[in-house]
């Protein structure tokens, strides 16, 4: 886009909270029931289409001397906070008090709802009904909690193409490492060789690791088809949903997978909380996951019996906001879904047609063209390092974008590195769409982008140590702290 249309859409950087609906008055008018009973705060249905986020019309400011829009492209690494999430928050903060740990009455109303936040994502993410449900920090904490818990001997499966969350937090000595596919085909027939190779010789279970959808092309894996080609071999499945979640509703009991993880961050709830729910079974059969209190059924000077449930694996006091934050947005999705999905896959294709149309622009699939895929869209430019790609769009466009290998180095070098090139790239630029877009967004990356692949950038850049800085910057990037 030309630079006069940057400068023509001026926004101020703060936003006016008075517009925000108000929170519910939730302790005093509870205080003045006669047999109060704690309601979770409500998000506002108010408004038309897909929930918006508290980060709308965040101005940036840009080389070229203006405030623009700030356009998000990051959503697969973290999500600004929906509306209804700081209207939650808010509302939880009033009464935050002990979890579980006290009988005073904001003790009382805290602990209710951080089980009634528990009872919400159970429904969202359609869990049998004796499956756990426990609270983390975030996805690699939910995918190591379960590695612990897995039973001596077992074998896990996982593929190349997963995120470091996913690949990593497994015993190396009992880990089948099964290489990114070129097909859904061809990832089926790769497990299903793997899962009979060790069938006969596994002294154990089994547990296939699949992710839901990739956070380097976006693309959704076969779920399903992995869950019955596992089951044939008597393997579990745990689902990661980090990248899912945000985007599709999840099944556990429909897609019939054992286990599923997911973040709070990257499903609008950024309050340093995640969620592993699954089968209850190895979980309470494992040590816990931390040793303290909450995790203890009862302690004396010779032994200590540890709970069962997730309270087995929540020792300490737990996240209680960041819970009822993961809560909220869970309800949010249940109402907005299809808005949401909507909105999403009208800007999805807005950029993936885009980026196919600039001459010089590489995009990535693991699975071949017109896969289905959530809003995530990886690409090069011919010539330029990703890294200064992603420092011009910011600087000259106030566009957030992620570039490097997304800490899954093993997919993005098997997708970039061309054995036959030695100047293929070796890591890629990331623009994942989300609730903080609009179309104006996506035509102003995609301009941008095509701009870039024809003339370059507008402004001279050096490499730093900590990346590519223009060589002359008029912009403050500075922000009075919060605090
Ligand atoms: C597919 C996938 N799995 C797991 C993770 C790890 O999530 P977190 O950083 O919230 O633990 C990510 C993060 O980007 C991801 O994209």
């Amino acid at each position: 886009m030309s630079i006069s249309t940057i400068s023509r859409q001026v926004h101020h950087p703060v936003k006016d909270v008075s517009t925000l609906p108000k929170p519910r008055p939730t302790g005093l008018s509870i205080l003045k029931r006669d047999h109060p009973r704690a309601t979770p705060p409500q998000a506002s249905t108010a408004f038309e289409g897909p929930p918006r986020t508290v980060s709308a019309d965040l101005g940036v400011p840009t080389l070229h001397r203006t405030v623009v829009d700030y356009a998000n492209f990051d959503h697969a690494a973290s999500t600004p906070a929906l509306e209804s999430v700081k209207i939650a928050v808010d509302a939880a903060l009033r009464t935050y008090s002990s979890v579980h740990r006290g009988n005073g009455y904001a003790s009382r109303i805290t602990s209710e709802w951080y089980e009634d936040a528990r009872a919400q994502v159970h429904g969202f993410v359609g869990a049998r009904e004796e499956d756990l449900v426990v609270f983390t920090r975030n996805s690699t904490d939910s995918l190591n909690l379960l590695a612990r818990c897995l039973p001596r001997q077992t074998t896990t499966f996982v593929f190349e193409s997963e995120h470091h969350a996913a690949l990593l937090p497994w015993n190396p000595a009992r880990t089948v490492r099964i290489p990114v596919p070129g097909s859904e085909q061809d990832a089926l027939i790769l497990l299903e060789d793997a899962l009979r190779d060790a069938a006969g010789t596994a002294p154990g279970p089994l547990l296939v690791v699949v992710t839901g959808a990739s956070n380097v092309t976006g693309e959704l894996w076969p779920v399903e088809s992995i869950v019955s080609t596992a089951s044939r071999y008597g393997a579990r499945v745990v689902l990661d949903a980090a990248q899912l979640a945000p985007h599709r509703k999840i099944d556990i009991e429909a897609l019939g997978v054992d286990y599923v993880a997911f973040s709070g961050h990257k499903l609008y709830a950024p309050f340093g909380a995640g969620v592993l729910a699954g089968r209850a079974d190895w979980l309470n059969e494992a040590a816990p996951y931390l040793l303290g209190g909450g995790a203890t059924a009862s302690v004396t000077s010779g032994s200590t019996r540890w709970n069962d449930g997730a309270a087995r694996h929540e020792a300490g006091s737990p996240n209680v906001i960041g819970a009822i934050a993961i809560a909220a947005a869970c309800a949010s999705f249940e109402t907005h879904r299809d808005a949401i999905e909507a909105h999403e896959a009208a800007l999805a294709e807005q950029l993936s047609t885009g980026l196919a149309a600039v001459d010089g622009v590489t995009t990535y699939s693991i699975f071949g063209p017109g896969h289905e895929r959530v809003g995530v869209s990886t690409f090069t430019i011919k010539g330029l390092d990703s890294s200064l790609v992603s420092a011009v769009l910011s600087a000259e466009y106030g566009i957030g974008v992620r570039d490097g290998k997304f800490c899954a180095h093993l997919l993005v070098d098997a997708l970039l590195l061309d054995p036959h090139d030695d100047d293929s790239p070796g890591a890629a630029v990331r623009a994942s769409v989300g609730l903080a877009n609009n179309a104006e967004h996506v035509s102003r990356l995609l301009g941008a982008i095509a701009t870039l692949a024809s003339d370059g950038p507008a402004f001279r850049y050096r490499h730093t140590p900590t990346g590519w800085v223009p060589v002359e910057d008029p912009r403050d990037l500075t922000l009075p702290r919060p605090w």
